[in-house]
C-alpha cells in the first residue's frame, strides 16, 4: 500500500461504499417521490470492469478492507454475482457487504454467498403489509421477509435489518420489530430519518429520535449499553437486550453524529468519489479512467478527494443545504 485514504482531521477511511445504481423498485416516502427519479443514463453508469478496477485500488493502494454494495437498489444490477466474485478474489481480500431493500434476494442469496458475500442488511420498517404498502408505495412486504429468510439460510450472517420510523406511520412499532427480530435472529438497527429525500421534504420536528425509539424499546426490554468502545467506527450505538448475547442498534445520525470515527468513502454508481454523505461537492474518477489514467494516478485523485472532508455532516449548521444528490444516488 502506498499510502492510506486519510482526511486533514486525521481520520482514515477504510470502509467504502459503491453505489451499483440509483434505481430502486420501491419508493420509500423518506428516499424518493412516486413518479421515481430521473434515473442515470447507461452510458454515464461505471461498467462492471471499472467497478471491479476501482475497488483493487481501493484495496491494494489505499487501505480499503471493508466493501459494501449500495444503490438505488443493488439487486438491480445484471452484473452483481460477478461483481461480488472478482472483489472476492482480491488480495488482499475484503470483507464484502451488501445494503438492499431485500426484493430479490430469495432468488439470489446462494448465488451471492457462493460468490464470496460475506453479509447483508436489509432495509425493512414495518411488519405490516399495508403500512408497508403506504411506507414504500409498492405492495412487496412479503417478498422482503422472504427475502430476509434466505439470506440468513444462505448463512449471510449476522443478517442485519435496518429500520426508519416515520411519525405517526410505523413508530408505534419499535418493540414489535425488536422482538420479531430476536425471534428470528436477525440484528435489527433503527436510523435516525435524514434529509437526504429527493423531495428535500425532511423536518426535524418529524424525525423519531433516537431517544424517543430507546424509551419506546424500553418500555418492554431492558437495555444495557455495550461496553464501552464496543463502537468504535460503527454508527450504531448498541444495547445488550435483557442482558444478551441478543443486541439491538440505534443509529443517531442526526441528534449523536458519529463524524469524529467516520472511515467512510464513498463512490457514486456514476464514478464520483464523496468524501461525505452530505458533501456538497464530488470529485471525478470516471473521467480519469476512461481517458486511461494508471492506477497510481487514480489513487491519487481518490487521496484528495478525502483529504478534504469536512470535519462534520453541518446538520446542526443553521446554514446546512442538503446535498444535490439523494441517498438513491449516493448510496447509504
Ligand atoms: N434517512 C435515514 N435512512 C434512510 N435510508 C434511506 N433514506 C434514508 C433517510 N432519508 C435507509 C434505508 C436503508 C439504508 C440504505 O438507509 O432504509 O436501510
Ligand atoms: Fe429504494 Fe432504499 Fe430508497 Fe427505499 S430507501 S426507495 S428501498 S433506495
Amino acid at each position: 500500500m502506498t499510502s492510506a485514504l486519510i482526511d486533514s482531521y486525521g481520520r482514515v477511511a477504510t470502509d467504502l461504499r459503491v453505489s451499483l445504481t440509483d434505481r430502486c423498485n420501491l419508493r420509500c416516502t423518506y428516499c424518493m417521490p412516486e413518479e421515481g427519479l430521473q434515473w442515470l443514463a447507461r452510458p454515464d453508469l461505471l461498467d462492471d470492469d471499472e467497478i471491479v478496477r476501482l475497488v483493487r485500488i481501493a484495496v491494494t493502494e489505499l487501505g480499503v478492507r471493508d466493501v459494501r454494495f449500495t444503490g438505488g437498489e443493488p439487486l438491480l444490477r445484471p452484473g452483481l454475482v460477478g461483481i461480488v466474485e472478482r472483489c472476492a478474489a482480491l488480495d488482499p481480500r475484503p470483507r464484502i457487504s451488501l445494503t438492499t431493500n431485500g426484493i430479490g434476494l430469495g432468488r439470489t442469496a446462494d448465488a451471492l454467498r457462493a460468490a464470496g458475500l460475506d453479509r447483508v442488511n436489509v432495509s425493512l420498517d414495518t411488519l405490516r403489509p399495508d403500512v408497508f404498502h403506504r411506507l414504500t408505495r409498492r405492495n412487496r412486504h412479503h417478498d422482503v421477509v422472504e427475502g430476509l429468510a434466505a439470506a440468513s439460510a444462505a448463512g449471510l450472517a449476522p443478517v442485519k435489518v435496518n429500520t426508519v420510523l416515520m411519525r405517526g406511520l410505523n413508530d408505534d412499532e419499535a418493540p414489535d420489530l425488536l422482538a420479531w427480530a430476536l425471534e428470528h435472529g436477525y440484528e435489527l438497527r433503527f436510523i435516525e430519518q435524514m434529509p437526504l429525500d429527493a423531495q428535500h421534504g425532511w423536518q426535524r420536528a418529524d424525525m423519531v429520535t433516537a431517544e424517543e425509539i430507546l424509551a419506546a424499546l424500553s418500555a418492554r426490554y431492558s437495555l444495557t449499553p455495550e461496553e464501552d468502545g464496543a463502537r468504535g467506527s460503527a454508527p450504531a450505538e448498541r444495547w445488550l437486550v435483557d442482558g444478551g448475547p441478543a443486541r439491538v442498534g440505534v443509529i443517531a445520525s442526526v441528534t449523536r453524529p458519529f463524524c469524529r470515527a467516520c472511515d467512510r468513502t464513498r463512490l457514486t454508481a456514476d464514478g464520483q468519489v464523496r468524501n461525505c454523505l452530505f458533501a456538497r461537492e464530488e470529485s471525478d474518477l470516471r473521467g480519469a479512467l476512461r481517458s486511461g489514467a494508471p492506477d497510481a494516478r487514480i489513487a491519487e485523485l481518490w487521496r484528495a478527494a478525502m483529504w478534504g472532508k469536512k470535519a462534520g455532516s453541518g446538520l446542526d449548521d443553521p446554514a446546512f443545504l442538503q446535498p444535490q444528490r439523494p441517498m438513491s444516488a449516493i448510496g447509504g
